[in-house]
């Protein structure tokens, strides 16, 4: 005769968790180094640093609290990032979606981007397809809709973006464990998109406002632009620089680092013709490199005039 319940379990089950090192699993995830390296390569956006760094927080307690079955549902992770163009808000995009992986929120790091023109169709019966088309693309990961109130064109009544506005809100509801959403766009138009849509405003856990930059954070952002591409600016291209910036901002159509980042461009094209234009023999890579005085003051922000802009230069 055997009684079973005599013998001790030599087989132990797990021991069961009883407490999470919550700064050892920000550390194990990659987490930490993100916010780290964030930190180090995007200049100022203090106010979106310490959104970015609660947010990981949160994140990282809610995963410690599942573990230990205190929370079951998947907490909503669609965001809304706000501000003017060249802000930052899709390089930012990018980290998040980093984030989200590491902590296990999504499956892939892979952020899809998407207009309206991506979502909609110009005929009856087009919209749908192209939806889900790109919902499909962006699943797993993050969908990261670029100016998101041009979905909704109240003047027009009958409207396709309305069509793809409720698929978009069914999968944000249904599929929320596999998709997060991240609406993107001018404060004030958001604003109205939400007020007209509420069904969106219900849906967003999370909402980054991204400041202006000011003069200083502007030259030290293109400072850091050029010294990534191994460029300096000489001393005289630096005041320069400082003039143009302050001159630059007060014009229409500015972008923010995006400005920056093609006045830069055209700088070095300039630099490019004066090397040609004027080396006698060899150059060095110093000489490469420089970017000085007359590379910048050539723009036609100087005499008065508008900066040559891309067609993206008004986007957010
Ligand atoms: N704080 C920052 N520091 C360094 N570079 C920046 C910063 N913000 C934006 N940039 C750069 O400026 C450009 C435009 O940024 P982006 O994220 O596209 O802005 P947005 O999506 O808000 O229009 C990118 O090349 C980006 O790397
Ligand atoms: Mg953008």
């Amino acid at each position: 005769m055997t009684d079973e319940t005599a013998l001790p379990d030599t087989s132990p089950e797990p021991p069961r968790e009883t407490a999470v090192d919550l700064r050892r699993e920000m550390a194990d995830s990659g987490v930490q180094d993100i916010l780290d390296q964030l930190d180090r390569d995007l200049i100022g956006l203090k106010p979106v640093k310490q959104r970015l760094r609660e947010i990981a927080a949160l994140l990282v307690v809610e995963k410690a609290r599942q573990r230990l079955g205190l929370a079951h549902d998947t907490p909503t992770l669609h965001m809304s990032f706000t501000g003017n163009p060249g802000t930052g808000k899709t390089t930012v995009a990018m980290r998040m979606a980093s984030i989200l992986h590491g902590l296990g929120y999504i499956r892939r790091d892979h952020v899809v981007t998407a207009t309206r023109d991506d979502l909609v169709g110009q005929y009856i019966g087009h919209t749908a397809p192209k939806t889900k088309e790109i919902l499909k693309k962006a699943m797993g990961g993050v969908l990261f809709i670029d100016e998101a109130y041009y979905l909704y064109r109240p003047e027009n009544e009958r409207d396709y973006g309305q069509e793809a506005i409720e698929i978009l809100l069914q999968v944000m509801e249904n599929q929320r464990d596999d998709l997060v959403v991240i609406l993107a766009g001018y404060g004030d138009r958001m604003d109205k998109f939400f007020a007209s849509n509420p069904g969106f405003r219900s849906r967003i856990a999370h909402h980054i406002d991204f400041p202006d930059y000011g003069e200083e954070e502007l030259f030290a952002i293109a400072r850091h632009m050029l010294d990534d591409m191994n460029y300096h600016l000489t001393p005289a291209a630096e005041t320069a620089l400082a003039e143009y910036i302050a001159l630059r901002r007060a014009q229409p159509h500015f972008a923010n680092a995006r400005s920056l980042r093609n006045a830069l461009d055209r700088a070095r094209l300039r630099q490019a013709k004066r090397i040609f234009e004027t080396a006698q023999g060899p150059v060095d890579a110093d000489a490469l490199s420089a970017i000085d005085a007359a590379d910048i003051r050539a723009s036609r922000v100087f005499s008065g005039g508008l900066d040559a802009q891309p067609s993206s230069g008004d986007r957010p």
